[in-house]
């Protein structure tokens, strides 16, 4: 039977070298060793249910959240391949309260930093549901060869050179931006490689789902909840009510919403007054994905890449998706925060 023709992940990513400025075969490499990163997440994932990985390890982390014991696994083989890759001087992710920088070898002279959640949506694994890995690749800031500083990884999200996600589903696939739109690659377990099958993906303008956890309603801002009764309510023409999806797994959430149209909302609540996503790891590859595939993210007043961080575990508001969206809303929140 003829084989058709397709671009993997490997061959996409030294293609598009070129066009990443100042980019190096170096570039190229760390991105390479994410792949084998998702894919060895992907394995433990689909397996779950077999072995004894589920359930809680019984550590909190360092936001006093349970940790789940794929949450760790996936936190050590991404941080193993980073550190393999020889091009990644030190590492940001959700499970570790202060930088984890890499000084050994090779490592010591490499030029980039990587901001990571390494497994997205844990409440769900025991459950089947999907969940993902979030990632996010600096230049560091400090010179090569001493140790990274933690100002490294306070950039702000328009310094990201390339940011993704990895969503392990009924497929796993791997959405990636370097600034020259998004491409998206389907895991061919048959050939073990990611294929690319979304190229160039543009979110509709406008959709019709709306993605929020609304067991928080009562505490959302007065123009959240105004909004989301707009998306509710018939209008004059009889038209209006859109779908409430939501899963909680923001990268799932996401997915979904970029590929049909919609907006995902993660407001201030009670327990989360500033917000629950993080800005570092969660919030700004996110936004760099959606205003590459033409959407936007905002933090109720601001555009998401332009903040400058304070801390690594730092939250935001957090608003993303399809322009006219995100749009609407931003009008709910100017009108009903200003009286
Ligand atoms: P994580 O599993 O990395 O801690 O992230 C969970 C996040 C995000 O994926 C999701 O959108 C959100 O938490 C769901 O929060 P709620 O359970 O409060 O709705
Ligand atoms: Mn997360
Ligand atoms: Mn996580």
């Amino acid at each position: 039977m003829l084989m058709h023709k397709v671009t993997t992940l490997n061959q996409f990513i030294v293609e598009r070298q070129a066009e990443i400025p100042g980019a190096t075969g170096e570039f190229s490499r760390l991105l390479h060793h994410v792949g084998i990163a998702a894919k060895k997440v992907h394995r433990e994932v689909n397996k779950a249910g077999l072995v004894d990985i589920l359930g809680r390890v019984g550590t909190i982390n360092v936001q006093g959240e349970n940790q789940q014991k794929l949450d760790l696994f996936a936190d050590t083989i991404f941080m193993d391949e980073l550190r393999a890759s020889g091009e990644c001087c030190g590492v940001a992710t959700e499970e570790n309260q202060d930088i984890v920088v890499f000084d050994e070898g090779l490592c010591r002279d490499g030029k980039y930093i990587v901001c990571m959640d390494p497994l997205d949506g844990s409440s769900n694994i025991d459950a089947n549901v999907s969940v993902g890995t979030i990632f996010s690749i600096y230049r560091r800031r400090s010179e090569v060869g001493s140790p990274p500083v933690v100002e490294d990884f306070l950039q702000a999200g328009t310094e990201q050179l390339a940011a993704g996600y990895v969503i392990y589903g009924s497929s796993t696939m791997l959405v990636y931006t370097s600034g020259r739109g998004v491409n998206g690659f389907t895991l061919d377990i048959s050939i073990g490689e990611f294929c690319l099958s979304h190229p160039d993906v543009q979110t509709p303008p406008n959709g019709r789902i709306y993605s929020i956890n609304e067991g928080n309603y009562v505490n959302f801002p007065v123009g959240v909840k105004k909004y989301i009764k707009y998306c509710q309510e018939i209008d004059a023409a009889g038209g209006r009510p859109y779908t409430s999806r939501y899963i909680g797994s923001l990268v799932a959430d996401y997915h979904r919403n970029m590929l049909h149209g919609g907006i995902f909302l993660y407001p201030e609540t009670n327990a989360h007054p500033v917000g629950k996503l993080r800005l570092i790891y969660e919030c700004n590859p996110m936004a760099f994905i959606a205003e590459q595939s033409g959407g936007v993210a905002i933090d109720g007043e601001r555009r998401v890449l332009e903040l400058a961080p304070e801390s690594l575990h730092q939250r935001v508001p957090f608003y993303i998706g399809s322009r006219e969206m995100v749009m609407k809303l931003t009008e709910f929140l100017r009108f009903f925060n200003n009286i």
